[in-house]
């Protein structure tokens, strides 16, 4: 298996220099800009992701880049970071303090490295396949909560929202219904990085994209997590459907998805 140490170092020092410069961000100016009606872009997502960039390719010139904001580029190296240089923009551009930086390095394929900073709370999220997951250095584990109706679940819902017929509102009363309670956070990779913490018992969404979750996924796996699609078949970074559990909750929640109605 690769040594993935000095990826590490970077990929945390990449991570805690996008933090700082979202956190600088919550008292500077922030102008924002629509991709979508919902959808924006803010000056400070675009500063994040220049010099996160800017640091993994000073130490990885080769590296293929997947990064939101598009400074991202191809190349014929097995490894490729999967950057989202602010993951929770709508919250940030609110000055609502729940955000972050996910970093993931893929390699030929398979997410091995994820990190994770929330530049607010000094909490450093961090994950090596197969070495266990972290924060600010110290194991983390999921929850031991075992029915759903004990559970604190968390989701997000996708930018086209208000235009999709086929919105997820009927997931989101039926969990309402029989969780304990239902969060939205407004943070894919922090969502996952909280269950991988026991904060939360379960996890689901749709059309995220791979870089809002490839880190948050590792991390949370590596936390003793499951994670599939909506039916409980074989989950991939690049694919609509994300169910992301305690493992013992994630039947429950596999058969509450099923419901089309409410
Ligand atoms: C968004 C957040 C949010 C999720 C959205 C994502 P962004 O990422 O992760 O929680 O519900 O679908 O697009 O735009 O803030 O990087
Ligand atoms: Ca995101
Ligand atoms: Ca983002």
């Amino acid at each position: 298996m690769v040594d993935l140490e000095a990826f590490k170092k970077i990929a945390v020092q990449a991570a805690k220099r996008g933090g700082k410069i979202l956190k600088a961000g919550l008292q500077q100016e922030i102008t924002v800009s629509y991709k979508e009606a919902l959808e924006i872009v803010t000056n400070i997502d675009t500063r994040s992701e220049k010099a996160i960039v800017t640091l993994i390719s000073r130490y990885f010139p080769d590296h293929q880049i997947m990064a939101e904001e598009g400074s991202g580029r191809e190349s014929r190296s097995p490894y490729k970071w999967i950057i989202d240089p602010l993951d929770g923009t709508t919250n940030f551009s609110h000055r609502f303090p729940f955000f972050c930086v996910s970093i993931a390095l893929e390699v030929k394929g398979r997410v091995c490295l994820g990190v994770i900073y929330d530049p607010v709370r000094r909490e450093l999220f961090s994950a090596e396949k197969g070495k266990g997951a972290f924060l600010n250095g110290l194991p983390i584990q999921i929850s031991s909560v075992k029915g759903l109706k004990q559970s604190l679940l968390v989701t997000g819902f996708s930018y086209d929202i208000q235009t999709d017929p086929e919105n997820t509102f009927n997931h989101f009363i039926n969990f309402t219904l029989n969780a304990q309670a239902v969060r939205r956070t407004g943070s894919a990779a922090l969502d996952l990085c909280y269950v991988a913490a026991g904060r939360f018992d379960g996890f689901w969404e749709t059309k995220l994209r791979p870089w809002d979750i490839a880190a948050g996924s590792l991390i949370l796996r590596e936390a003793g997590g499951r994670i599939t699609d909506f039916t409980g078949g074989a989950y991939s970074i690049y694919e609509d459907e994300i169910l992301a559990t305690n493992r013992k909750i994630h039947k429950e929640m596999i058969e509450i998805l099923k419901k089309k109605k409410t």
